[in-house]
């Protein structure tokens, strides 16, 4: 790791640039934020001392040279820019404050009179304009807003670099210590050829999780070859894995080579393999045990070399239990078990996967938010979330899409609590009623589902229905 000297340039995601260490400490660090302002009347200037420097360390310049060389000597988190200076224009100013560092906030004041030049300022990158003689409520509401731009600022650069070191593991991002303990047993069961079971609710992130194993492990050049049992028809999935010979079967007009051996020497991801069927069970079950796969219609078996990931949603246990799933089929692919936890059960790990989309679609969509509004990552942190990670991202994606200005300020949550639920249209405002009032009934009823759908006058399977689709279960 390279060690920063206080002589070094600091640039962090491209958005704040400390000239040195020192710098961005005092940028960090310093109680009151420092405001520099740049006026010629000298009346002005005491005027501006006098109020702010109660909440502000105030630096006073009555030209625009002597500005710009403070300017230089130190980081502010704002300029007062008179328009009107005696040595050099005001915009002139302003480009000049801008390349330095632009992420700097600069507020104009202009004569009442005036405004065009402000209103050209304001096109340039002035955080706003406000007009002389001015509103000392003005002036402090309108600091006011640029100090919590640049907390959003740095608690988003914070999400950011953070996460780059510490928090990340391949494209998986988790700071918890069962996120953490996940990526270790990645790292160390990735180079061995052991079958690895990953459970999860859906959106957890198993896929990913699979990914992650392969490209740690020997196979890694070699193919990564995803199957979703659920998503092909019972008829079809045997051919898909095995592949068939010509003629094995009607519209079999050419030889298939199935996912089985384009795997070879790489890595089959069974997704999804809690909706086997019980003969594709047992079928896989002896191509596992012998190591060989038959081509439908073929008449040798075929060696191959695969490794196994499987991942499902259900709970195996039970669907072994009401007999949908063979036992000795479990046994043979949970040999190591990765369980990934619902996302409400690592909540402090929220703002990190917020500010990391954040990042990914400002990038996709030529973006540039630069943060959230503390309620929405307040919101984001108390919110259920029943589709997981992958909800979350969608979310973020649709708040980046919508956002107004360049802080998310709004969140769409579906089945938001605490009254942090932003969407007005009714469908979804009586999706959380019937959530909330669900819960509650469960709650009465002491999770009994039978004595609550009584209460609630619907049958039980309507009930489940309902707890399946507002994200109870
Ligand atoms: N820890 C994580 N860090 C970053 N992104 C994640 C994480 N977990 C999940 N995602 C993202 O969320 C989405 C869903 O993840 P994935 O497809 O791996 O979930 P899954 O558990 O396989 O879901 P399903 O059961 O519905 O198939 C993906 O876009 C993935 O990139
Ligand atoms: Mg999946």
């Amino acid at each position: 790791m390279k060690l920063l000297s206080v002589f070094d340039d600091i640039h962090i995601e491209g958005r704040v640039t400390f000239r040195n260490l020192k710098k961005m400490e005092e940028f960090m660090n310093t109680e009151k934020p420092a405001i520099l302002v740049i006026e010629d009347e000298q009346c002005m200037l005491y005027a501006y001392k006098a109020l702010l420097e109660d909440s502000y360390r105030v630096v006073l310049a009555s030209s625009a040279k002597d500005g710009l060389a403070k300017y230089k000597e130190s980081t502010y988190s704002a300029v007062v820019l008179d328009l009107k200076l005696p040595d050099m224009h005001g915009l002139k100013v302003l480009e000049k404050i801008k390349s330095i560092e632009p992420t700097v906030e600069v507020i104009i004041a202009t004569a009442s009179d005036d405004t065009r030049d402000a209103v050209q300022a304001v096109k340039a990158g002035a955080f706003e304009y406000i007009t002389k003689p001015f509103d000392a409520d003005e002036l402090l509401l309108t600091l006011e807003r640029v100090m919590q731009k640049n907390s959003l600022v740095r608690e988003n650069i914070y999400l950011r670099t953070t996460l780059d070191e510490q928090h990340s593991y391949e494209d998986l991002i988790g700071t918890t210590p069962v996120m953490q303990n996940i990526f270790s047993a990645i790292e160390n069961i990735g180079p061995t050829n052991s079958t690895v079971l990953i459970t999860g609710e859906s959106g957890t992130g198993k896929e990913l999780v699979a990914h992650a194993i392969h490209n740690k492990s020997l196979r890694r050049k070699r193919p990564f070859v995803i199957i979703n049992c659920a998503a092909i028809p019972e008829n079809l999935l045997e051919s898909e894995l095995f592949g068939h010979e010509r003629g094995a079967f009607t519209g079999a007009i050419e030889r298939k080579i199935g996912k089985f051996e384009i795997a070879d020497r790489g890595t089959l991801f069974l997704d999804e393999i809690g909706c086997m069927s019980p003969s594709m069970q047992a079928k896989l079950l002896r191509v596992l045990e012998s190591g060989k796969i038959e081509r439908i219609g073929g008449e040798k078996p075929i060696e191959t070399d695969v490794r196994i990931l499987a991942a499902t949603n259900l709970d195996l246990e039970k669907a072994i239990k009401e007999g949908d799933f063979r036992s000795d089929l479990y046994y043979r692919i949970n040999v190591i078990p990765i369980r990934l936890p619902a996302l409400k059960e690592r909540s402090e790990d929220i703002p990190y996967l917020a500010g990391y989309f954040l990042n990914k679609f400002n990038l996709e969509l030529k973006k540039d938010i630069k943060g959230f509004d503390p309620k929405v990552l307040e919101a984001l942190k108390k919110y259920v979330w029943p589709g997981n990670v992958r909800e979350l991202k969608n979310v973020i994606e649709r708040a980046v899409v919508l956002a107004e200005s360049d802080v998310i300020s709004k969140i769409p949550l579906r089945f938001a609590l605490d009254g942090c639920f932003i969407s007005k249209s009714l469908r979804d405002s009586r999706a959380v009623f019937e959530r909330n009032h669900i819960l509650d009934i469960l709650k009465l009823t002491d999770g009994n589902q039978s004595k609550a759908a009584k209460i609630l006058e619907i049958h039980r399977t309507t009930l489940i229905a309902k707890m399946e689709q507002l994200g109870l279960r």
